[in-house]
């Protein structure tokens, strides 16, 4: 059987192919496992792909459709004089932590093509709560709060972004550029705590016949 995060490169994959000539930029390589992933990709349909991580993963492998930059890559001042306005896809998978996440999505959010993707991983914490499969305390929290930034951004774009989320394993955002327009993230109010709706919760009267 294929493992959760096979299943969503797969996907991943599978959403890249669809796109003529894709020009790729990944945050986060490590291994190099969404990189062949993508280089496969660029093979079948003439495309390019260019990798940021802050650990120097330039020997992972050599492809003349790769290009790698070693950096952080919230180091907007140097990596923004090395990448032009066309993207077709970024693929955010590096420092999981929902400010960077935001920082990131605010700035490469300007070099992607209208309808261009956004791919977000781990943003689902369900196999991390507490007697799941990869039970995590760090990782359930973390998950959470990403989801939460990421639905936060959608709050005040549904103009400009639409957002679809794939449960599979750790999860998935996929959004798409509607235009060249950006909002500040906007809070979701929640009225689940305010007092009516936790009395609810210890006295909920029946619907009515
Ligand atoms: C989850 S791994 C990436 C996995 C890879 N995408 C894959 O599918 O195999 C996260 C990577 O992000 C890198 N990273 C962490 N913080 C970073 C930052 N601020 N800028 C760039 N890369 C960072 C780490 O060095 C690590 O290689």
């Amino acid at each position: 059987m294929r493992s959760d995060e096979n299943v969503k490169l797969d996907k991943i994959k599978k959403i890249t192919l669809k796109i003529d000539n894709p020009n790729i930029l990944e945050l986060g390589v490590q291994k190099g496992k969404s990189t062949k992933m993508f280089l496969d990709v660029c093979e079948k349909n003439d495309g390019y792909l260019t990798s940021i991580d802050i650990d120097d993963c330039s020997k992972i492998l050599e492809h003349p459709k790769w290009n790698f930059i070693h950096s952080s890559d919230d180091n907007f001042e140097y990596i923004n004089k090395l990448i032009k306005k066309d993207y077709d896809i970024l693929f955010i998978d590096s420092l999981h932590e929902p400010n960077h996440i935001k920082k990131v999505f605010y700035n490469y959010f300007n070099f992607l093509k209208i309808n261009g993707l956004i791919i977000i991983d781990d943003v689902i914490w369900l196999p991390y709560v507490k007697g799941e499969a990869r039970d995590n305390d760090f990782s359930e929290r973390i998950n959470r709060l990403t989801f939460d930034q990421i639905i936060r951004i959608y709050n005040s774009n549904k103009e400009n972004l639409s957002l679809e989320i794939d449960f599979t394993g750790s999860g998935l955002a996929i959004l798409k550029k509607k235009n060249n327009q950006l909002n500040e993230d906007k809070k979701v109010i929640n009225r689940m705590f305010t007092l009516k709706n936790l009395i609810k919760n210890v006295y909920a009267p029946k619907p009515k016949k």
